[in-house]
């Protein structure tokens, strides 16, 4: 996407004068789904991929929002009166961010912001939460609020469970604000301690591959496996002393799990707690740069969220599966919230065309959809550049 473009745009829209720039990334995750809310690990790593944002104060006390990809017109709200939309308005997103800094007393005043995203909405490569950090950056840096980027992250995320009503973890928002450039970011849900771990990929690249499957019924079944998590750990704590799945080891998930007397609540725990350790495990042996290990810790993760906590769908399966069967592979899952939205392959660079000839032809005839393919380049995270 061209800045100066947008920039322009923002010029014809908001008229003349400095304006200052940001970008915001989009993720992938390489591995760890769904452990977030529970306590455990996640790895992802922030895309150059991302939303822009062009932006200036004003002494109107309002707020005068547009997007370039919902057709550039301006949303007026006065900073009084900030209220969600009942409508699912991509305009909640920035607000919800607003409401959450005036909740911490931080002054803020008039703006005007123009944005523009180049991520594939709805893929599951959390564009919205990409919108949500970028006004958490915009905010802090304009008006001289002062805020760490982990606080921005956790920010966002309340801003998206409180105000877009949307129950999600801290994945997201922590990957995009804390994101480095050719690294992924291993991520202990628990505590927020973190480390970077090179993607060395060592001549493969990540390719992302977009099952163009409307993520129809997604909010609704995240908060279902939401509440059957919490149903486990109710009947674990009868024996164990734990808040959360993501603090249980396959030892002791294996010594207790007889207290789990549902077969589907069952399930749902046994892939939290073995997702946990394979992402652990998955990070050791990318740092290790032993990408064949890594890629059968990936092809076990889409394995645990097809049949344990049920959430692939027969079109991420269908993708998933046929990179799976390519030369050059090492692996393939699906990435993000699941039930459509993207896989992410750990494909050998030569095979890359092949890979994206083969599994679109595949998946074709399978599903009768035509998937996108996009290489993931992995960037910084969110901040100010320009
Ligand atoms: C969505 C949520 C994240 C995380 C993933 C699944 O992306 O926003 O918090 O739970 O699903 O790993």
């Amino acid at each position: 996407m061209q800045l100066d473009h947008v920039r322009s745009q923002f010029t014809e829209l908001f008229g003349k004068g400095e304006a200052a720039a940001f970008h915001s990334p989009g993720r992938v995750n390489l591995i760890g789904e769904h452990t977030d809310y529970n306590g455990g690990y996640v790895f992802p790593c922030a895309l150059t991929l991302g939303t822009y944002g062009i932006t200036r104060t004003t002494d109107t006390g309002r707020l005068r929002l547009a997007s370039a990809n919902f057709g550039a017109s301006v949303v007026e709200i006065s900073l009084d009166g900030i209220e969600p939309n009942a409508q699912p308005m991509w305009t909640n997103y920035p607000l919800g961010v607003v409401r959450e800094f005036q909740k911490l007393g931080q002054p803020l005043g008039g703006l005007d912001l123009l944005v523009a995203g180049d991520l594939p909405n709805s893929a599951g490569l959390s564009s919205s939460a990409s919108v949500e950090v970028l006004m958490g950056v915009v905010l802090n840096d304009l008006f001289g609020c002062g805020l760490g980027m982990v606080e921005i992250a956790k920010l966002a995320q309340r801003a998206e469970n409180l105000f877009v009503g949307v129950n999600c973890g801290i994945m997201d928002q922590f990957a995009i604000a804390m994101g480095r450039r050719d690294n992924a970011v291993l991520l202990n849900c628990k505590n927020l301690e973190y480390r970077y771990i090179p993607a060395a990929l060592d001549g493969h690249c990540l390719v992302i591959s977009n099952t163009n499957c409307p993520r129809g019924l997604a909010g609704s079944k995240y908060n279902e496996r939401r509440g059957q998590c919490e149903a486990a750990v109710e009947m674990l704590r009868e024996e164990l002393d734990i808040s959360l799945l993501g603090e249980v080891s396959p030892a002791e998930y294996e010594a207790h799990k007889h207290l789990i007397t549902d077969d589907l609540i069952r399930r749902r725990a046994e892939h939290i707690v073995y997702e946990t350790q394979r992402t652990k495990d998955a990070a050791d042996s990318l740092s290790r740069g032993d990408l064949a290990a890594f890629g059968k810790h990936m092809n076990a993760s889409h394995e645990s969220l097809a049949n344990l906590f049920e959430i692939t769908g027969s079109e991420l399966d269908a993708l998933a599966y046929a990179a799976q069967r390519q030369d050059g592979v090492r692996g393939s899952r699906m990435t993000g919230g699941g039930f459509g939205g993207c896989t992410v392959s750990l494909v050998e660079e030569a095979h890359v065309e092949s890979f994206k000839h083969n599994v679109g032809a595949s998946y074709r005839a399978a599903t009768g959809i035509t998937p996108d393919f996009y290489i993931a380049n992995i960037g910084s995270g969110a901040g100010r550049i320009g």
